[in-house]
């Protein structure tokens, strides 16, 4: 979950790292730090507790060694072992080995007696500072730095990469990636860039290389050589043109990534359908031909799993995979999936859906599925995950890169990969059937682009609702059929960026329980545009209504009955097939929660305690 950048050229090594970093810090931002090589070979390494600002200060004016660097590391830090102090922060030093980590080690506690008895005094409370004596004792018996990292390595236990230097070879930056992802690309002005993802490495080239779990880069001067851990053989490894632009990793103007990315979604919508659409064919929802569609037809039944917003876009996905393509599916969360006995039955398939394709739980239970040989398919949104490696296929999202923490357009892009396989599948079972979707599809991201550019009507509207409710004590949103998944989400969104307290429900449920929390302090959020379910959740705001709870609506524009039971209502103008209307009330949800978040003066795009990726169980 930390951020891992590593540079060695000709360039101003400290400020591609402070950059690199910039881009990373959405993968944990409790502590950072960097290390330069000074031009006597000498290591230098400057961290600090908290954000990242805190050590561009301290960096701040650049004496001369810095600013000659033209060799370094640096992190951004999701604690896992040890507070989030400056002394846990990384790099970290052992004798002249300095180093970064992203994982566990899960044997550390053995490491740590072993390194203790050899004489060594640990100074952090971390796991990452031991692999660094580990290194350091090798070096010191006569190995090369990249032999000692490949030797010592093989010792850890659990999913870890590390970026390592020593200042007995100072031209040299080895990195092992096994577990947590490691990108790496040669810097066409000479030399090589190291990160945890591919933002950093955008900057100068689109022509990167995803590590395969157990590889060792080795960089110098000279650019990037690949080698086996186990055996230490070199490995050819090809490299990636993304089609990313650098263009979006910035704000475009907007105080916030997460606005940006709410805005962006009509184009990811767009990108996303183009990226499966077979575009020689005039027949609705017909895909690529792509191996995950083979598996897919031969599916029998799906087990749908996920953590997080993932897991509300696979339970969308439910709705529709059962009402279009009458197949069953079951939505299960990552994390007790993996420790349940499930039980498969000749043509089950497995779906993990993860948008950063890193998600731990949910690649543990691609990787066990697959182990007893159920097919397996992914869906992701960043080509080179490590989701690719663990399933036997995968379908990319085309949201593009998401840097706020809370997903946003990689929510809408899952819901719309689902509708697109659906489609497919429907299309065999019951062709004709799902010709008006399509034609209603086609249509969509206009139409949500229209709702978005709204400002007087939409936008403006949810802005009084946030002024209005932004001080209630607790938040219901509620929903039935398709709005339910988005109930959810929008209490994620609001619990995650704005921290008040959120909880989704489907409309029928609150009277079994949740009802004895009502009373004038708490707002329920009712999703209820025009569709099947409509006037049964219209029932239910009715309970809540009477025992004093404050409403915000969000329904159909002209949906007077149901507005007028509304203390606050957002109207969604936009017609649609029903089974679309989820695209209109997400961002509805997003932009409350966003602006409740800004009136509490939350930082939005990192809020507190999270990780954008989660590679730790
Ligand atoms: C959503 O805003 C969160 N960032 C979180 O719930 C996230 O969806 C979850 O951690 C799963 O991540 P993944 O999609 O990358 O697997």
């Amino acid at each position: 979950m930390c951020g891992i950048v590593g540079y060695i050229g000709t360039r101003p090594a400290v400020s591609i790292l402070l950059q690199g970093l910039k881009r990373l810090e959405y993968r944990g931002y409790d502590s950072s730090g960097v290390a330069f090589v000074t031009e006597g070979g000498k290591v230098e390494i400057c961290k600090s507790e908290g954000k990242l600002e805190n050590i561009q200060k301290l960096l701040n004016p650049p004496g001369q060694a810095q600013l000659k660097a033209t060799c370094g590391i640096g992190h951004t830090r999701w604690a896992t072992h040890g507070k989030p102090t400056t002394q846990n922060a990384h790099p970290h030093r052992a004798g002249h080995v300095v180093l970064i980590h992203n994982g566990i080690i899960e044997n550390y506690q053995e490491l740590k007696k072993e390194i203790i008895e050899r004489g060594h005094k640990p100074l952090s409370e971390t796991d990452s500072e031991l692999f660094g004596f580990l290194v350091l004792d090798e070096m010191e018996s006569g190995l090369g730095l990249a032999d000692s990292v490949r030797k010592t390595f093989t010792r850890l236990q659990g999913g870890n990469s590390v970026v390592v230097m020593s200042e007995k070879e100072s031209g040299v930056v080895v990195g092992v990636r096994n577990g947590s992802p490691l990108v790496v690309a040669n810097d066409p002005e000479g030399g090589a860039i190291l990160a945890s993802d591919a933002q950093p490495i955008l900057e100068f080239t689109r022509k990167v290389i995803f590590l395969e779990h157990g590889d060792l880069v080795v960089a110098t001067k000279d650019g990037i050589e690949v080698f086996d851990l186990v055996s230490g053989k070199k490995v050819d490894r090809k490299s990636t043109e993304l089609d990313w632009s650098v263009d979006k990793l910035d704000k475009g103007g907007y105080p916030h990534y997460m606005l940006k990315e709410i805005y962006e979604q009509p184009t990811a919508l767009v990108d996303t359908m183009n990226g499966i659409l077979d575009k020689m064919s005039t027949v609705p929802f017909t895909l690529a031909q792509q191996p995950g569609i083979q598996i897919l037809e031969q599916a029998s039944e799906i087990h749908l799993v996920a953590c997080g917003t993932s897991y509300y876009g696979a339970m969308e996905g439910k709705y529709w995979l059962e009402t279009w393509a009458r197949m069953p599916v079951h939505v299960e969360l990552a994390s007790e999936f993996r420790y349940r006995k499930p039980v498969f039955r000749p043509g089950s398939v497995v779906i993990g859906i993860s948008q950063s394709g890193e998600t731990a739980d949910t690649l543990a239970v691609l990787r066990e599925v697959r182990s007893h040989k159920i097919p397996t398919l992914g869906i992701t949104n960043v080509r080179g995950s490590s989701i690719v490696r663990e399933a036997d296929a995968v379908f990319f999202t085309s949201a593009g890169p998401e840097i706020g923490v809370a997903a946003t357009k990689s929510f809408t892009t899952q819901l719309m990969m689902f509708l697109m396989l659906s489609g497919h599948l429907a299309k065999k079972r019951n062709p004709g059937m799902v010709d008006e979707l399509f034609s209603d599809l086609v249509h969509l991201p206009h139409l949500v682009a229209l709702l978005l550019e709204d400002e007087s009507g939409f936008r403006k509207a949810i802005s009084s609702a946030a002024k209005a409710l932004a001080n209630s004590t607790g938040f219901f949103f509620i929903g039935r059929g398709y709005s339910f998944p988005i109930a959810l989400e929008g209490a994620l969104k609001l619990k995650e960026i704005a921290y008040v307290h959120a909880e989704g429900y489907a409309a029928g449920e609150l009277k079994h329980g949740p009802i004895a929390m009502i009373d004038p302090s708490i707002t329920v959020v009712v999703l209820a545009p025009k569709d099947q379910w409509r006037d049964k959740t219209v029932s239910n705001l009715e309970e809540v209504k009477a025992r004093g709870a404050k409403i915000l609506g969000i329904g159909t524009a002209g949906d007077h009955l149901l507005e007028r039971l509304c203390d606050y209502w957002i109207p969604i103008s936009q017609s649609t097939h029903e089974s679309l209307m989820p695209f209109f009330l997400t961002p509805a949800v997003q932009l409350l929660s966003y602006d409740i978040a800004v009136l509490h003066g939350t930082d939005v795009d990192k809020p507190r305690n999270l990780a954008k990726s989660v590679t730790v169980e």
